[in-house]
């Protein structure tokens, strides 16, 4: 791992994200030694005018939430290496500023080596962004002769369709050589998302089930038991499908259905990714429905007359050899009954089934990316006892029981050490985003301009019923039990 002088500049320094995401991860890998108090240093930068210490103060609550008692000197002694910078994101002046003090720091540290990384992390929205690269690109660039790296680190919204997500990445890329750019979707940073490539290519068990002839849907659930919560504003202008599907969803997407990479190299991996995205088939209308809490435009930052989505069920289709007429269910809400986000695959009825009359189930198999961790597979069993029945139940790996006492590292945390350690993986290449956008703007126009319209769902229900209908048509099997018995749908 390259060594030496690393200055992590944080800028949006006093906004949420930073305060709630960035700040905290930077602290938890100081805390497990990822960052040498002798190497690194933290510059905040932002517009409004205040001391190191103001903005050490408004942090800190957020470091302590979650830590114990004992590491409240940790938590000081990580304040002491954040230092601040306020500056406007469109003038040179505080950016020239903000250098000399980088580069002060790196003098103070550089009498045994002379590489200096710097890692400038975007905590604000895209509207600044252009302007943000080009001062940083001006002014704060890594002069070191002896070597070491600048990099700049970015979270979506990249863009609001594929014209606009091109024009952005044209603006950053003409400043910006793509391994210096790290695009981050926070989702590839779950525990178990980055579990997928172990679990699929690692094991015997799937390779041969994992396609058309045995998988008969696959679900990609994100639900949220909240509503907008104060994010209505930024919220409005985007919609569930920009917020979590285009990104987080499609993403996790890649990852079950592309094809075993070459090797476990990132280009490689993201390689693979893209041809999924290029093989997605163009979205149908009947085959999307979408829906908008009730009260969600009681927010006053919601337009009364708004037609974005909360709430979305749509099916992507895959056109290759392995996915043909697989349908890949996206659903995702806001203000639903339950918070929960899954991967469900479920398989094909066994044929020439001898236990049919009294079968339970499908059989599924199940990762949970949240809360808790879990991964499991429904399969049907004898039901213990003296008669011969059936019973659907579980093979379970629930992590808080397997792995207890192991924490489980935020994503943030791991996505954050990625960029200081140059690995890209986990990160959305330009190529990939524009497949991602290629594949929902046509859909996202049509929203825009009024010609789809969202079902109303109650807050706290199971979103628009129409999606449960679609559901079903799409193939999914499920089985609801009443009192004893088990009726079934399909
Ligand atoms: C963010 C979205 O990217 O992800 C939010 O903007 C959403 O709307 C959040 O609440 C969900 O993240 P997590 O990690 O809580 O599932």
């Amino acid at each position: 791992p390259e060594t030496g002088c690393l200055s992590i500049i944080v800028l949006g320094a006093s906004g949420d994200l930073a305060k709630k995401k960035t700040f905290p991860a930077l602290f938890n890998l100081y805390r497990q030694g990822f960052l040498q108090s002798n190497e690194v240093h933290i510059f905040g930068y932002a517009r409004t005018k205040i001391s190191d210490d103001e903005l050490r103060n408004r942090i800190r609550g957020y470091l302590i939430q979650g830590t114990s008692s004992e590491h409240s000197e940790d938590v000081s002694k990580f304040l002491q290496l954040i230092k601040y910078v306020s500056g406007s994101y469109d003038t040179e002046e505080g950016f020239r500023l903000l250098d000399k003090e980088i580069f002060e720091h790196e003098r103070s540290r550089n009498s045994i080596e002379g590489s200096s990384r710097r890692l400038f992390y975007l905590a604000l929205p895209p509207s600044v962004y252009p302007s943000v690269c080009k001062m940083i690109k001006n002014c704060c660039m890594n002069k070191s002769d002896l070597g070491g790296w600048t990099r700049i680190v970015v979270e979506k919204p990249f863009g609001k369709d594929l014209g606009s997500a091109e024009k952005l990445s044209n603006q950053i890329g003409e400043l910006f050589d793509e391994p210096q750019i790290y695009r981050i979707d926070h989702y590839l940073g779950k525990e178990l998302v980055q579990n997928l490539l172990v679990l699929r290519f690692a094991n015997r068990f799937f390779l041969p089930l994992w396609n058309r002839d045995n998988i008969d849907n696959v679900q990609i659930v994100f639900r949220e038991d909240f509503g907008t919560e104060g994010r209505g504003g930024y919220f409005d202008e985007y919609g569930i499908i920009r917020d979590i599907i285009q990104n987080h969803l499609l993403q996790v997407l890649c990852l079950v259905a592309m094809e075993k990479p070459g090797s476990l190299k990132p280009e490689r991996i993201r390689d693979e990714k893209v041809k999924v995205l290029q093989s997605v088939m163009p979205i149908k209308d009947e085959e999307v429905v979408l829906g908008q809490y009730e009260g969600y435009t009681n927010d006053p930052t919601v337009p009364d007359n708004s037609n974005t989505p909360t709430f979305a069920t749509m099916i992507l289709r895959i056109h290759n050899e392995r996915w043909e007429g697989v349908p890949f269910i996206f659903k995702a809400g806001k203000a639903l009954n339950s918070r929960k986000a899954e991967i469900r695959v479920q398989f094909k009825d066994v044929p020439g089934d001898i236990f049919k009359c009294q079968k339970q189930g499908r059989n599924e198999f199940v990762i949970r990316l949240q809360p808790p961790e879990a991964i499991y597979m429904k399969l049907t069993v004898k039901q213990p006892g003296l008669e011969m029945s059936t019973v659907q139940s579980e093979l379970d790996l629930s992590y808080r029981q397997r792995y207890q006492g192991v924490t489980i590292p935020e994503a943030y945390e791991r996505l954050i050490l990625d960029t200081i350690r140059g690995d890209q993986q986990h990160f959305v290449r330009r190529d990939e985003l524009k497949a991602a956008w290629e594949i929902f703007t046509p859909l996202l126009h049509r929203i825009d301009n009024g010609e789809f319209k969202p079902k109303k769902y109650k807050p706290g229900s199971r979103g628009p019923v129409e999606a449960d209908e679609l559901l079903e048509k799409a193939g999914y099997f499920y089985l609801v039990y009443l009192q004893g018995f088990s009726i079934k749908h399909s």
